[in-house]
């Protein structure tokens, strides 16, 4: 199959920004994808920001002005990496400038936000845009996904997704954007990381009916820039209850995301149990699926049993790599660019895609009902 080119542009050559340039380069590893794409273009007001990008030979403009970015013809797809309250203006901008969009999470700050850039793909003829969440692309998190599709939990009794950080439990560190409610949102934490704890529920058709949040500001306060105590005023832990239903019937389902989850460095976690079966998946041992059934064990009889098994380094997209070799965060990044690329080029069938812009949206509406809720101490049903 002979590829096509697709000429892509970063915008916040941050953290992430340097991530997805990174992931760009590993693309020979994908087998037979039907475009490569080309890192054309980056930019990023902090010119300092850009200097690491002069190492990539393929791109030949930097700017610190996205306006002049969007203004050239040959930009066919956007990622965009920004503060939270930049979402809004940056993604609709693109979106009008006809450019097909990779849009960070939580796809602007707030309801009324995600709801602008909702407005401009209706507006826009032939605009494409999904949100990043790479974790549910490791290995293992897509057996998770496959082994519910494939009907073997019977009645599902519970399902709880996580992602948890650890680095905020030491004080000292200092106050960050992400800390910060004029930047990151109101919703906190659930900005920061609830897209990746909704991704998969939502995909599987788990919509919850009414939520009840608990939500914790732990740390109130961290060091600014020189040493002096700043608000840090942002919700730190997160856990959502709610209940939704599988197949008909309804089962509790629990999302937490914690910046305070000793201990933990980037963990995602997936389970779903129910009265036939059961699977679980975490990044913190990255190879390994477990799976319940009830087995025959020789000498013994009839037992319940949790089985692990190593999952291997084939996600959505085919590669290079050797089927028994184990894989990461960064293998999880290829894959997602991987299935947003063929979704763009119209051929990624019935494979695990990114998150679509309805889905992002409903997440800030879920994130609301969980404020209001921890507010009132009620059960609130997220807004239509
Ligand atoms: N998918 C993930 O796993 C993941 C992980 C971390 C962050 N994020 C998301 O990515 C986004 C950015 O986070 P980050 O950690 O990369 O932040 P960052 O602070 O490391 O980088 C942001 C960059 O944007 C630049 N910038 C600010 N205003 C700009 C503008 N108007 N035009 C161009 N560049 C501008 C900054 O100078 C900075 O270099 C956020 O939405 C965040 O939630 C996603």
């Amino acid at each position: 199959m002979s590829a096509r080119t697709v000429n892509v542009a970063i915008i916040g050559g941050g953290l992430m920004g340097r991530e997805i340039a990174a992931a760009l380069r590993r693309w020979p590893a994908l087998v037979d994808h039907p475009v490569t794409p080309r890192l054309v273009a980056v930019c990023d007001i902090n010119p300092t920001a850009l200097e690491w990008f002069a190492n990539i030979d393929t791109v030949r403009l930097t700017t610190t002005d996205h306006r002049e970015l969007l203004a050239d013809p040959d930009i066919d797809v956007v990622y965009i990496a920004v503060r939270h309250d930049l979402h809004e203006e940056l993604y609709v901008d693109t979106i009008r400038a006809g450019k097909a969009l990779l849009a960070e999470k939580p796809f602007g700050i707030d309801r009324a936000a995600a709801d602008a850039i909702l407005t401009a793909i209706e507006e826009t003829p032939g605009s494409f845009v999904r949100v990043s969440s790479e974790m549910p692309f490791f290995p293992g998190a897509q057996w998770a996904i496959d082994y519910v599709r494939s009907g073997a939990l019977g009645r599902l009794i519970e399902a709880k997704c996580t992602f948890l950080h650890a680095s905020d439990l030491d004080t000292a560190k200092p106050v960050n954007w992400k800390r910060q409610k004029q930047f990151c949102g109101d919703a906190g934490v659930m900005n920061d990381l609830g897209m990746h704890t909704w991704h998969v529920p939502l995909r599987l058709g788990w919509r919850p009916e009414r939520v009840f949040g608990v939500l914790q500001d732990i740390v109130t306060e961290r060091p600014g820039p020189d040493g002096v105590l700043q608000p840090c005023d942002t919700w730190d832990n997160a856990v959502i209850h709610s209940r939704a239903e599988h197949e008909g019937v309804p089962f509790a389902l629990t999302t937490a995301t914690k910046r305070i989850a000793p201990g933990e460095k980037n963990t995602w976690e997936f389970e779903a149990i129910g009265m036939s079966g059961g699977v679980r998946f975490s990044t913190k041992n990255p190879k390994e699926v477990q799976v319940f059934a009830v087995v025959d064990v020789p000498g013994v009889g009839r037992e319940q049993s949790w089985q692990r098994i190593d999952s291997g380094s084939q996600s959505v997209w085919p590669t290079v790599t050797g089927p028994n070799f184990e894989g990461g965060f960064s293998d999880a990044i290829l894959q997602m660019w991987a299935a947003f690329l063929a979704e763009h080029a119209g051929v990624l069938g019935d494979r695990f895609g990114t998150v679509r812009p309805d889905e992002a949206a409903l997440t800030h509406r879920i994130f609301a009902a969980a404020i209001a809720s921890h507010e009132n101490g009620a059960l609130v049903a997220p807004e239509a």
